[in-house]
């Protein structure tokens, strides 16, 4: 189960009017929405896609080591993000997940690939384009190195594509070479990819699929909240609230808030608008950002994931620590606020595959309705290309 509240520390900034005149706008940002071609993250999965995923998942886990995901942006972070906040911090017996492609460091690749040397491993590359920089460069490395290691009739066993069904390099490496390969459907852009074998994939090898799927359609009952959230946004931005902080109080949320930062990022800035993302840990960041937070430049507006409950916890002086912890947030909720700081909660009963899935497709809601309401086209990010044609035209491609 998943609570929200919008109201409680925001309600300063909130003209009833406006937040009205807003809510009536609800049928004309939606039908948008429901117009568009994008949409397709809002479809039912097919089961015999799921099938295969699994089935995939297997095959690797009988046949390597472990697995190395090539991708960045959209076709990394949100398996990235899962895969951190459920495997264990110390220990546990999750199946080796290696994630590459996000870094040009030459120091990472070198180590990579000398740890990689000694393993039996297989690459699963995911570009919907297939003409990313650092996925190409990343795939080229780690498949010359299977190359001086196996025959082409081994190698080409230890390579899965995940790309668009017709276009772009690495379908026609696919075809040609006939690897393995899953399709990223044409309606359904990187950042809002979750649901396709981009993520599902990498996430079959250590979690139950069953749970995740269900749980991401169940955020389908949260679309007035999701409208909900993306005007108070909007509102608060209108009164200079030009920054969201999303704050956890989990270590391993890390990555859900980089997953956030990426969706709303790229979908709603754009023409000189949008909200800038960011986000903290806490309790480690109240003791760097939080300093900003409660007295610097009025900026911000701030979204607490709080998570209700924990099976696990440890006693302290007579108190769960999961209910310190707890404690501690609403506290700081209380301070920010005190510093002209709007804070907004949303509250996961429990941390577990169902709900967080559930989140995501809510936050992919709410971020596609916000970019509607900011008057921009949610579903591209030209802005990305500026900066690779930049590096193309440096390296004399
Ligand atoms: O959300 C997006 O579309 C982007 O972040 C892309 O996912 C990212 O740029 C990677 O693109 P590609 O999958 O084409 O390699």
């Amino acid at each position: 189960m998943i609570k929200f509240d919008f109201n409680t520390y925001t309600d300063q900034w909130i003209e009833e009017g406006q937040y009205q005149a807003l809510m009536n706008r609800k049928k004309e940002i939606t039908d948008k929405f429901s117009q568009s071609d994008m949409i397709g993250w809002t479809e039912r999965i097919e089961e015999n896609l799921l099938w295969k995923i699994k089935e995939t998942a297997n095959y690797i886990k009988n046949n390597f080591d472990c697995l190395v995901v090539i991708g960045i942006g959209g076709s990394f972070l949100g398996s990235y993000a899962f895969d951190k906040m459920f495997q264990n911090y110390f220990g546990g017996n999750h199946f080796e997940v290696i994630y590459a492609g996000t870094t040009l460091s030459s120091k990472y690749l070198d180590e990579l690939m000398n740890y990689l040397k000694e393993k039996n491993f297989c690459i699963n590359v995911i570009s919907k384009s297939g003409t990313t920089m650092e996925t190409t460069i990343t795939y080229k490395l780690l498949k010359d190195l299977l190359k001086r290691k196996y025959d082409e009739s081994e190698y080409k066993r230890h390579i899965i594509v995940t790309t668009d069904k017709e276009k772009g390099s690495l379908r026609e490496e696919v075809n040609e070479m006939g690897y393995a390969s899953f399709v990223i459907p044409n309606n359904i852009g990187g950042r809002y990819s979750f649901m396709t074998p981009a993520h599902l994939l990498p996430l079959a090898l250590n979690y139950d699929l069953d749970e995740i799927v269900s749980g991401y359609y169940h955020g389908k009952r949260l679309e007035d909240v999701a409208y909900q959230y993306a005007v108070t946004r909007y509102l608060l931005f209108q009164k200079g609230k030009v920054v969201e902080n999303f704050c956890v109080y989990e270590e391993n949320m890390e990555f859900f808030t980089e997953w956030l930062k990426q969706l709303f990022g790229e979908t709603e800035g754009k023409e000189g608008v949008g909200i800038f993302p960011t986000s903290t840990v806490h309790t480690r960041d109240l003791h760097s950002l939080g300093q900003f937070v409660q007295e610097g430049n009025k900026i911000l507006f701030e979204t607490f994931l709080k998570v209700e409950e924990m099976d696990d916890y440890i006693e302290y002086e007579g108190r769960k620590l999961h209910d310190i912890n707890n404690l501690v947030e609403d506290s700081v909720m209380r301070a920010h606020f005190s510093g002209n700081v709007p804070c907004l909660e949303i509250i996961m009963q429990e941390l577990d595959l169902e709900t967080v899935a559930s989140l995501i497709y809510f936050f992919q809601l709410a971020a596609a309705y916000s970019g509607y309401l900011f008057g921009i086209e949610p579903f591209n990010q030209p802005g990305v290309e500026v900066y690779k044609k930049e590096v193309r035209e440096s390296l004399g491609e």
